[in-house]
This record gives structure tokens, C-alpha cells and sequence, in this order.
């Protein structure tokens, strides 16, 4: 079964805490969105491979580490993993991305997907799946499945804030998948909203209420 790590470094919290406060406007949400998944890359890219090099300091010369040239690829799942993907790309700017957009289908309510688009070495890469919200589990398992078809085999999923339920769906389907998140709420609610959440991760983002 997938490991669940939650990342709650104390700078995590506390911009996770402005983001979910109702108060917080689109420019504030979208820069500590920003941050907040700048601040996950660490965590995530803990087991990068290194290599050493020889380096010359102004002192002397000595073997030192550099990543080894370990392929990524993020895909955020369109519209609000969007918004995580330029944090993350700041800490691994080599990194390529594909997208994913799915939609709901009004009358089986299940996710479809309209749009795919991934680097063209898929097979070669590590990938790391975004979205903000891992409520259901629904966009999240399609968008894993879609890669996965696409011949991806390591897979990392990345949220800010994920619902029991969502992440139980992600465990059951894809248990070779990692989920790593900021925090994990308490519960969906009726309209299948994360309780406390944040709202609509991707209104808030794009100002689109
Ligand atoms: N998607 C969101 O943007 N927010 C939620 O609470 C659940 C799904």
C-alpha cells in the first residue's frame, strides 16, 4: 500500500492556515499556493539520486554531490494543479510538464479526460502528479491510471489537502502510488467539499467565483 507522508514542516502550517482562511484574496492564495509547493518539492525529492563530482573552491579541490540526472515529470491535473506547478519548478527547474485534464460526466459523475499531453520519454521519467485537492479520489486515480497507460511506472501523488476518502481511493487502486500532501482533513461533506478544506482550490486560484 502507498505510504501517505504529511509534510507538516511548521512554515507548511502556517501558510497552509492563510490559504484555507476565507479571507485570504486570489493574489495572496495563488502566491502562498506557490510557496506552500515549493516547500513540499524538498520533501519529495528527498530520495533523488546524487552523484559526486570533483569541485575546485577557491581552496582546495574535493568531491562533492550534484543530483544525478534523475529524469522528472511533473503533471498537474488541470485547472488548480496548475497553480503548484511554478513552486515546484523553482527547486527542480529541469523537470519537464504534461498535463491532464479530465472532466466530470454529469450523469455517471465519472471523471473523463479531454486532454493529455506528456513529455515524449514517458517511460524514462519519475512522475509526480498534482492537484490541490485529493478529495474523492476520482480525478486523481483517472489521471494515474491515464499516465500509468501511457507506460509511466513511478509515480508520486502531490496535494495540498486530502480527504480519508480520497485517500483510500488512491490506496485501493494504485498502491504502488506515494501521496504526499500538506495536510489530511477530517472528512468530504455532502457536496463533496474537503471539511475544513480551503473551498474550490481552483476558484480561489483563477478568481472564477
Ligand atoms: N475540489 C476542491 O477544489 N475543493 C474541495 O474541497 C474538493 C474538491
Amino acid at each position: 500500500m502507498g505510504k501517505v507522508h504529511v509534510l507538516d514542516h511548521p512554515l507548511i502550517q502556517h501558510k497552509l492556515t492563510h490559504i484555507r482562511d476565507e479571507k485570504t484574496g486570489t493574489k495572496e492564495f495563488r502566491e502562498l499556493v506557490d510557496e506552500v509547493a515549493g516547500l513540499m518539492a524538498f520533501e519529495i525529492t528527498r530520495d533523488l539520486p546524487l552523484e559526486e563530482v570533483l569541485v575546485k573552491t577557491p581552496v582546495a579541490e574535493a568531491k562533492m554531490n550534484v543530483i544525478a540526472g534523475k529524469k522528472l515529470g511533473l503533471v498537474p491535473i488541470l485547472r488548480a494543479g496548475l497553480g503548484m506547478v511554478d513552486g515546484i519548478l523553482k527547486m527542480v527547474p529541469a523537470a519537464k510538464v504534461g498535463h491532464v485534464g479530465l472532466y466530470r460526466d454529469p450523469e455517471t459523475l465519472t471523471p473523463v479526460e479531454y486532454y493529455v499531453k506528456l513529455p515524449s520519454d514517458v517511460e524514462e521519467r519519475d512522475f509526480i502528479v498534482i492537484d490541490p485537492m485529493l478529495a474523492t479520489g476520482g480525478s486523481a486515480a483517472a489521471a494515474i491510471d491515464s499516465i500509468k497507460n501511457r507506460g509511466a511506472k513511478n509515480i508520486k501523488l502531490m496535494c495540498l489537502v486530502a480527504a480519508p476518502e480520497g485517500v483510500k481511493v488512491i490506496q485501493d487502486e494504485h498502491p504502488d502510488v506515494d501521496i504526499y500532501l500538506a495536510a489530511l482533513d477530517e472528512k468530504l461533506n455532502d457536496h463533496g467539499y474537503i471539511v475544513p478544506g480551503l473551498g474550490d482550490a481552483g476558484d480561489r486560484l483563477y478568481g472564477t467565483k
